[in-house]
């Protein structure tokens, strides 16, 4: 199998070179070697390489600078889907690509499912949904995975955050009001793997949209408790106290849904791959 991965240095793709190198040959592209922007040259690399399967793990995921860079966020997140879509149709592949919680206000109260209207509160929510839609009107065979809360190790993330502000702070202060499903992005990228190593004709017929992250939710104070409790130099921190705080206390530029939680089911019970809870897939992150 040929595997097209765009976005190869970010959390998800880092991790995606790792879990997807016994596929296949994987041609790893990032913002250094091809520009997604440029889309003359995607076109021609995509049509020298005729990969069985693109996988788009590039994005442009700063959400609060997406307030100011709305063109750009919108041509990353939203156009350059609609390319890798028109292109994975001409080739008969199969497109995997990765879509937030963001999409969502976080009004509903209950995790959403894939069938949930979305109405995203900020330009990355929206560019976010403008891809998914491009990808869902064109006439490829995809796999839209919409996840929560990515975290690596690896590289700058709510994790190594808090585990920084543990070093440094006796009291951390973090919002108890923002709930979601905490995804490590190896577990993400193992359960792309998973599905890439299924036959090609079972997941074309199982073209769509679907719900992937870490199994039950949990507010970002919470989140931050647990990081704590289970990092392994914990006799290193100097933090005493973790506080609730409200989002409201943290004025960003970028307003984000409160409880964003998703509903996995659909895609467990489709693909037989079952999702870890997130505790304990942030344990296995913590001593991994
Ligand atoms: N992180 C989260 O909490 C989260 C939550 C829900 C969904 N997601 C989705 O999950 C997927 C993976 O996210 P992630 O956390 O792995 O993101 P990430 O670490 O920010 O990685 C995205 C990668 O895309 C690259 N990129 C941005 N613009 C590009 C361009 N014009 N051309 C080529 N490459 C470009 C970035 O390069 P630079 O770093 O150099 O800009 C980065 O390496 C994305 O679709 C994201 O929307 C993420």
């Amino acid at each position: 199998m040929k595997i097209l991965l765009f976005g190869a240095l970010g959390q998800l793709g880092t991790e995606l070179q790792a879990t997807m190198s016994s596929l296949g040959e994987i041609a790893p592209y990032d913002i250094h070697n091809l520009n997604l922007e440029h889309t003359k040259e995607v076109k021609e690399t995509i049509r020298a390489l005729r990969p069985d399967v693109i996988v788009n793990a590039s994005a442009y995921t700063a959400v609060d600078k997406a307030e100011s860079e709305q063109d750009m966020a919108l041509r990353v997140n939203g156009e350059i889907p609609e390319l890798l879509a028109d292109e994975t149709a001409l080739l008969h592949a199969m497109l995997i690509h990765y879509s937030t919680d963001y999409v969502f206000d976080g009004s509903k109260g209950t995790p959403y499912i894939e069938t949930d209207e979305p109405h995203p509160l900020g330009v990355y929510g929206r560019s976010k949904l403008a891809g998914e839609e491009a990808i869902r009107a064109g006439k490829a065979n995809y796999l839209i995975l919409r996840t929560s809360w990515v975290y690596s190790r690896n590289r700058s993330s709510f994790v190594t955050k808090v585990l920084e502000w543990s070093l440094k702070q006796e009291v951390i202060h973090v919002v108890d009001d923002q709930v979601s499903n905490p995804t490590w992005a190896r577990r993400l990228a193992d359960v792309t793997a998973r599905l890439l190593s299924k036959e090609p004709g079972f997941l074309r017929e199982r073209s769509g949209l679907y719900h992937v992250a870490g199994n039950g939710y949990a507010s970002r104070m919470d989140w931050a408790r647990k990081i704590i409790e289970l990092d392994p130099n914990r006799h290193e921190q100097k933090v005493r106290e973790i506080l609730p705080a409200r989002t409201s206390d943290f004025p960003t530029p970028a307003q984000r849904p409160l409880f964003s939680a998703l509903d996995c089911s659909q895609f467990q019970s489709t693909f037989e791959i079952p999702l870890p809870r997130w505790e304990d897939d942030l344990q296995l992150a913590m001593t991994g």
